[in-house]
């Protein structure tokens, strides 16, 4: 699958690295340029090549991780979404450390503005409940598989980032739809920051 990852640090470059080796195809840009990439691309191997801003949001699947600061900058009312699937792992945060700051969003949620700013997307919000480095981390038994909870309203978007989780050795766990599941999944939410494990039988 061709995916394209905005945003281009820990995460982003985490998610390339993982999804390549799942084999899929990864172009990852950030607010710089894929000259600014070069030497990144070059350690990720060749499934991961970087792109422009505007070709990133052309691939049939996204994943957003740029800061939520900046999701009104990059997710402009010009794009034809054209239903692709847009996957949000952005957390609300308005600053980072030292200062940690949590957007205050009301009743509202973060994957619900991101809907409306990409309103013929199919959204899905994951891979934001856990820190980069507990959810690649190394699991405590090989019978066991860390659990990624997924939110959307539309099942086949839903099942695109289950079968992304699923080739990266994690467990997705569906969590409902994006209002309610996205409400639980960003900080604050009862499922933010939860590590849990998926043990399977066999
Ligand atoms: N780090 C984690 O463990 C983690 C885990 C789960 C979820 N998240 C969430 O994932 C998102 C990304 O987090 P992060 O830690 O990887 O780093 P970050 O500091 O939040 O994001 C920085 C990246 O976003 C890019 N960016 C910023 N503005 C842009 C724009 N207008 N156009 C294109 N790219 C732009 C930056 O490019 P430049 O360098 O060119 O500015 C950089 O590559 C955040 O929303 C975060 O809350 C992070």
């Amino acid at each position: 699958m061709k995916i394209g990852i905005l945003g281009a640090a820990k995460l982003g470059q985490s998610l390339a690295r993982h999804l390549a080796e799942a084999g899929h195809d990864a172009l990852i840009a950030n607010s710089r340029g894929p000259e600014s990439l070069r030497e990144l691309v070059t350690q990720l191997g060749s499934r991961v090549t970087a792109g422009h801003v505007a070709d990133v949001l052309n691939s049939p699947v996204v994943i957003l991780a740029v800061p939520w600061t900046k999701v009104r900058d990059v997710l402009t009312p010009d794009i034809e979404w054209r239903d692709r699937v847009l996957i949000d792992a952005t957390n609300i945060f308005v600053s980072y450390a030292p200062a940690f700051e949590i957007d205050e969003l009301g009743e509202d949620s973060g994957s619900e503005i991101v809907a409306r700013l990409a309103p013929s997307a199919r959204v899905v919000k994951a891979f934001n409940t856990l820190p980069i480095e507990v959810m690649f981390a190394p699991r405590p038994d090989d019978g066991l598989r860390r659990v990624l909870f997924v939110a959307g309203d539309d099942a086949d978007a839903v099942c695109v980032a289950q079968q992304l989780i699923t080739g990266m050795d994690l467990y997705p766990v569906p969590v409902g739809p994006l209002a309610a599941g996205g409400r639980l999944m960003q900080l604050g939410g009862s499922l933010s920051g939860l590590e849990l494990f998926f043990a399977s039988r066999d």
